[in-house]
């Protein structure tokens, strides 16, 4: 039993602690987490339904997220956090399902490719099971159906299916009218994700169009050629929707700009990190984290979320590609160059991402 001065102190220390926490949640959260981890308030929780085996290397994971979440758009992308080895790590993937199934039975699914080296992704598709939870974050993305009734053009690659299912799937529901055609490549025809669901919307849906094509069972591979637009009718007509390997998405955009398609018409959302070809020779220095008074001095391209993590700070990520902004900081002064595009900052104060701000000389971060 504790007396009444140790009893006064004890809650002075834990008044002191949250008052000194940004957000209280993570102070408690790992006690709720014990008792039911569908009550932590620091990410909303889900639990694992069901998983599902679509390919070889690709599984479904069907999951109940907590009635706080607040939902989605066909086409949109959350960030989960799993526990690897006691390290909490970040991710973000498109959502497959479409809206209507979360309005209907309170589930989502993401589709999953195991990915060679992937530490998460192969950490999910190892190790999580049915009743496991995992932490969800709120949707969010741009790459999103349009509001009037335009012909589309689906061009897709491997996983870069999964926000394309969401849309099919809601389009159908709604029975779009206006034509829409779906370029799924593939390596081989047993790499086709969600075959069964693509085949059924064919079937029942007038509307679309599904051309699916294998890369690799022919001798030379088979990429994107612009035959396969000529046989898209009206195509210089159609709202484009590209999601994929970078290689595909940079020759459907050539091939579709050839054709004068603009950029205001075509929508894009990436599998791996595009990169900018960067003069490395020239990139690198002094970086000031002012907040934790470190500095370290960096080469070559290595952007500033992997400098911060070896000078063994911990900023907030997610994506790590530029997507969605949660690692997200205030540059107070020096040059960064964007690695997606090459382009480089003003030398003043202004917000950046981490991820992909690679220092041009010294720069000092709000970290
Ligand atoms: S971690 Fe997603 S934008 Fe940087």
């Amino acid at each position: 039993m504790l007396s009444k001065t140790e009893r006064t102190s004890a809650l002075q220390w834990l008044g002191k602690q949250l008052f000194n926490r940004e957000d209280p949640a993570a102070f408690f959260d790992p006690l709720l987490e014990r008792i039911n981890p569908m009550w932590v308030q620091q990410y909303t929780p889900a639990r694992v339904e069901r998983i599902e085996d679509e390919t070889a290397d690709t599984k479904t994971f069907v999951l109940k997220p907590a009635k706080r979440w607040d939902g989605f758009k066909a086409g949109q992308h959350v960030n989960i956090c799993v526990d690897v080895d006691g390290i909490r790590r970040n991710r973000t993937f498109s959502l497959s399902s479409a809206p209507a199934q979360w309005h209907d039975n309170g589930t989502v699914t993401l589709t999953i490719k195991r990915l060679p080296g992937g530490l998460v992704t192969n950490w999910m598709h190892d190790n999580l099971k049915p009743g496991a939870t995992i932490g969800l974050g709120e949707a969010f993305g741009e790459f999103l159906i349009p509001e009037a009734g335009e012909p589309l053009l689906y061009i897709a690659g491997g996983s870069g299916i999964t926000p394309v299912l969401s849309q099919l799937e809601t389009l159908a529901a709604a029975n779009y009218e206006a034509p829409v055609t779906l370029l799924y490549f593939v390596r081989t025809q047993a790499d086709i994700i969600a075959a069964q669901k693509l085949y059924e919307l064919r079937q029942n849906w007038d509307a679309l169009t599904l051309n699916i094509i294998a890369t690799n069972e022919s001798e030379t591979p088979r990429f994107l050629k612009d035959g396969d637009l000529d046989e898209v009718n009206g195509i210089e007509t159609r709202r484009c929707y590209l999601c994929g390997p970078k290689g595909l998405m940079d020759l459907a955009t050539d091939l579709l700009t050839q054709r004068g398609i603009t950029e205001d018409r075509m929508h894009s959302t990436f599998f791996a990190t595009p990169k900018a070809a960067l003069d490395t020779d020239a990139l690198g220095g002094e970086v000031r984290f002012s907040n934790s008074d470190i500095s370290v001095s960096s080469e070559g391209d290595a952007p500033l979320l992997d400098i911060a993590e070896a000078a063994k700070l911990s900023p907030r990520y997610g994506c790590r590609m530029g997507i969605c902004h949660q690692c997200s900081c205030k540059k107070t002064s020096g040059t960064v160059v964007n690695r997606l595009t090459g382009k480089s900052s003003g030398p003043g104060e202004e917000n950046i991402q981490l991820c992909v701000s690679v220092p041009h000389g010294p720069v000092t971060v709000e970290l």
